[in-house]
């Protein structure tokens, strides 16, 4: 790990989520106390939901949640309102229950229908923020992907662009995907990582040989910003500590 990067272990995925919930609340106290806003970009997947859970419950109040500005890392190709949809399952856990304005979320414009227009958009919207990304969360696959930042997928060549859709032909389909320049400009970047089918791709990112084409997630590496790991004991049994 590097000087700007932290790994933090938890008994389980509830105790991780609790963890995540408030070191998360710390940060968007900071940036909305500096810039008067909090820009946070959310990950899809199923780990996330019981952090959305809690930010909706236990710290509804704990922020004012007027001054956040709700990105998504990635997102599949399918309409907002399809059960596969990021948007859909943070929309139902987090930005409806806490009543989010919707010109405070950002969501990829997928219902367009022109896949390099949604990702142009996007990549138009998150320059328009002329601020770092606060907070950038992320999940961990088993082949060691990232957001849509999957294995020998052209999207982790990209260096300029900042958000772009991302053909997969190991799943056979399109992603839209936030790039490397996007995720490491952030101010944070928090990996959520539970489950012991997690166990082997964690071990290979913190501690296997580089491989950047085969192992995407280990190419997070914030330029200024920090790193955190937030790991349960399954996702970390295979993690060399010493
Ligand atoms: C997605 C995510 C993806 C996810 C990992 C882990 O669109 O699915 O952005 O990168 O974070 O695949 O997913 P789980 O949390 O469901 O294991």
């Amino acid at each position: 790990m590097t000087a700007n990067s932290q790994v933090s272990i938890f008994p389980d995925a509830d105790s991780l989520a609790d963890a995540v919930a408030d070191a998360l609340m710390k940060i968007a106290a900071d940036a909305i106390e500096e810039n008067g806003r909090f820009i946070v970009s959310l990950s899809g997947g199923s780990t996330p939901k019981r952090l959305y859970y809690l930010l909706a419950t236990r710290h509804i109040n704990s922020i004012d949640w007027s001054k956040a500005i709700f990105l998504f890392g990635d997102e599949r190709d399918v309409p907002p309102d399809h059960e596969d949809s990021n948007f859909r399952m943070a929309n139902e856990t987090l930005l409806t229950p806490i009543g989010i304005d919707r010109s405070q979320i950002h969501k990829w414009q997928t219902e367009i229908g022109d896949r390099q227009e949604t990702a142009r958009l996007y990549d138009e919207t998150v320059r328009s923020l002329e601020q770092p990304i606060d907070l950038c969360l992320l999940g961990l696959g088993e082949d060691c992907h990232t957001a849509s930042l999957f294995p020998n997928t052209e999207a982790l060549k990209q260096n300029e662009r900042l958000a772009v859709a991302n053909h997969v032909p190991q799943l056979a389909e399109w992603r839209y995907t936030m790039t490397f320049p996007a995720i490491n400009a952030s101010r944070n970047v928090m990996f959520l990582v539970a489950g012991r089918g997690k166990a082997a791709a964690v071990h290979k990112v913190l501690n296997g040989k580089s491989d950047a084409n085969a192992k995407p997630a280990e190419s997070v590496k914030p330029a200024s910003g920090q790193l955190y790991w937030f790991i349960d004991t399954d996702a970390a049994a295979l993690l060399e500590t010493a």
